[in-house]
């Protein structure tokens, strides 16, 4: 039997007090026993409500970013110690909208990654090519050097990490990978993880991309697409519960 799969929401900037209750009461509920891990990351803000309303669940609790510190004088930033208090298993690094907009460089994100695995919170780590990558023939190549920074800053604890691969021309855009084109990224980036640790398989490699109701289950059938990483279907119960029943192992 398969692995069983990683179905995480990301709920980037949006959300309200209000609106979280209602969105996470509906997932908790509907997700039911589905055999399948089932996360959302949520902004920092909403951490300690979201904690609250999973207690008694199986939903799991995760960030969108990690300081790449321990503490200190890092005027907004937010600890990895810090967000184990408020039950946070997964945090998001490297995602591009951070790439992009903050700035981030593939050895920032390599060392969120390790401060976070320091922490027993298990980082996702996003990489992806830009539509202009793709097009000059790049993907494989950006791809490999983002995941390779975090490979060499993290040696032999590749093996805790998660990875997500995120086409940047395929996020919030409506345009999903084909199966077949996030598969062949999916078996490259499982290769250089073979190369780097025994134990690749136990790696999930979710797909990110306006994956959606319609689209999950082909994604998901790939060999090497161990689960998703949803933005905007994220934000909606039906959408994102019937993404987690395409991702459930059969009983
Ligand atoms: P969408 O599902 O909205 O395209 O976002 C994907 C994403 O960026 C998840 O991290």
């Amino acid at each position: 039997m398969s692995k069983q799969k990683l179905i995480a929401g990301n709920w980037k900037m949006n959300g309200s007090l209000v609106a979280n209750e209602a969105l996470v009461r509906a997932i908790a509920q509907g997700m039911g026993d589905a055999d399948c891990t089932v996360a959302v990351c949520v902004p920092a803000a909403y951490l300690e409500q979201v904690n609250k309303l999973r207690a008694g669940t199986r939903l799991e609790l995760g960030a969108q970013d990690v300081s790449r510190y321990e503490q200190g004088a890092y005027t907004g930033e937010i600890s990895a110690g810090m967000l184990r208090e408020f039950g946070v298993r997964y945090a998001i690094v490297g995602h591009s909208e951070r790439r992009h907009y903050h700035g981030e460089t593939d050895d920032t994100v390599a060392e969120k990654a390790k401060t976070a695995l320091a922490h027993g919170i298990t980082p996702i780590v996003c990489v992806g090519e830009t539509l202009a990558e793709r097009e000059a023939g790049n993907t494989q190549e950006v791809v490999k050097r983002q995941m390779a920074a975090v490979i060499h800053t993290n040696g032999h604890c590749i093996s805790e990490v998660v990875v997500a691969y995120e086409p940047v021309w395929a996020i919030g855009t409506g345009k999903t990978a084909t199966p077949e084109q996030a598969q062949e990224v999916h078996a490259l980036l499982r290769a250089q993880l073979k190369a780097a640790t025994t134990h690749s398989d136990r790696i999930h490699i979710l797909y990110g991309g306006s994956m959606n109701a319609g689209n999950a289950q082909s994604l998901l059938a790939q060999p090497d697409i161990d689960g998703g990483l949803i933005g905007g279907a994220s934000l909606k119960a039906n959408d994102f519960l019937q993404i987690i029943q395409a991702g459930a192992n059969r009983k």
